[in-house]
């Protein structure tokens, strides 16, 4: 029986992914191990480490001033990391607020200092990206959110700035082509695009960190990370090694840009869908919409009603949208494939 999985995370990894990952927790490389009882000091996973940091700098091509961590605590530690490591007290960052994720960043950057909302969609319940926004040439740095889960908005160009570019890129994260190197620094849970929940990945230019005034604790602290080779404490293990298998999935599809292509085909027929049909209403402006998560209204309780018996007939599941919006979201990352969005636009059609 097939699944079409369209949660937003934790969200679908490919069959062979689980599949290995499943492997590896009886037998890890044939030692007779499991994954989950060797020491992270051992070179069995110094190797698993490196492997995950080399592919995931190959198919980001990130240059030698740029390093890889893999550190705990979800996105929303970065949240406040992000600002402890980059901010003063006495200065301002810039931030985009196009959603309920860019406005937790923004509150947990206030405990550190000043934040200047340079851009805000909040106007229209977050349902567009700002244009011609200006960011201050001052600020300590510009935070965004590439991707706004959520709502279902994605930027598709990198503000152009001199000051340091700092993105959450955790529901788009290799997901099309991008300019990484632009970033100063980039975060990302990985249970979206890039493997299990219990892991980011964060990728900082080493030039930025050692600028502010305040202690910190050295699990706060990236440049201690750095040093210690994303290994100052027991990392997350097993979510590395997820991780490994799905950058190593990624790269034999042929990397980023071989995903994008699929991805903005998934993306284009569900749009294409739902723009021609009655009843179903796509609440983001055409411009803005994302390719990773697509948000619609069914305002007719009876179609709603028809739908979502149609989903649960085809095994549809993780369509209904996020608590704070309501309505539907399709989340449609890396590992999803065609078919179920061949079968979901089939589905639409039908009703
Ligand atoms: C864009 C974005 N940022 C942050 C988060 C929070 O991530 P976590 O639950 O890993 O802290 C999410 C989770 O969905 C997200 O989509």
């Amino acid at each position: 029986m097939m699944i079409h999985n369209f949660n937003a995370g934790p969200s679908i990894l490919p069959r062979e992914v689980f599949e290995e990952a499943a492997k590896a927790i009886l037998n890890f490389r044939d030692t007779g191990l499991s994954i989950l009882e060797i020491g992270h000091r051992t070179s069995l996973f110094q190797s698993v480490m490196d492997e995950t940091m080399q592919t995931a700098r190959d198919l980001m091509k990130l240059d030698a001033d740029h390093e890889v961590l893999f550190l705990h605590g979800g996105a929303t530690t970065q949240f406040f990391q992000v600002p402890m490591n980059l901010l003063n007290e006495n200065q301002t960052a810039a931030y985009l607020d196009c959603g309920v994720w860019g406005s937790k960043a923004i509150k947990e950057a206030r405990l550190y200092g000043n934040v200047e909302v340079v851009g805000s969609s909040k106007d229209k319940n977050y349902t567009y990206i700002p244009k011609g926004i200006r960011i201050p040439k001052d600020a300590a740095y510009f935070h965004y959110t590439t991707n706004n889960t959520i709502e279902g908005t994605e930027m598709f160009s990198i503000p152009e700035t001199d000051i340091p570019l700092v993105a959450d890129m955790s529901s788009d994260i290799l997901s099309h082509e991008m300019d990484f190197n632009r970033f100063a620094l980039i975060y990302a849970g990985a249970q979206k695009n890039i493997g299990a929940a219990g892991v980011n990945m964060v990728v900082v230019r080493k030039d930025i960190l050692g600028k502010v005034n305040r202690r910190l604790p050295a699990m706060m602290d990236y440049q201690k990370h750095i040093e210690a080779g994303s290994m100052l404490n027991t990392p997350p293990v097993f979510a590395i090694y997820v991780c490994l298998l799905m950058l190593r999935w990624l790269k034999k599809l042929g990397g980023v840009p071989a995903i994008e292509k699929i991805n903005n085909e998934k993306a284009a027929l569900l749009y294409k869908t739902l723009d021609a049909k009655n009843g179903f209403e796509p609440t983001v402006e055409k411009d803005d919409r994302s390719r990773m998560n697509v948000v619609f209204l069914i305002p007719d309780p009876v179609v709603e009603k028809k739908f979502l018996e149609a989903c649960k007939e085809e095994n549809m599941i993780g369509v209904k949208g996020h608590r704070s919006v309501g309505g539907y979201r399709v989340s449609l990352y890396n590992a999803l494939p065609l078919e179920s969005v061949k079968a979901l636009a089939h589905l639409i059609q039908q009703i």
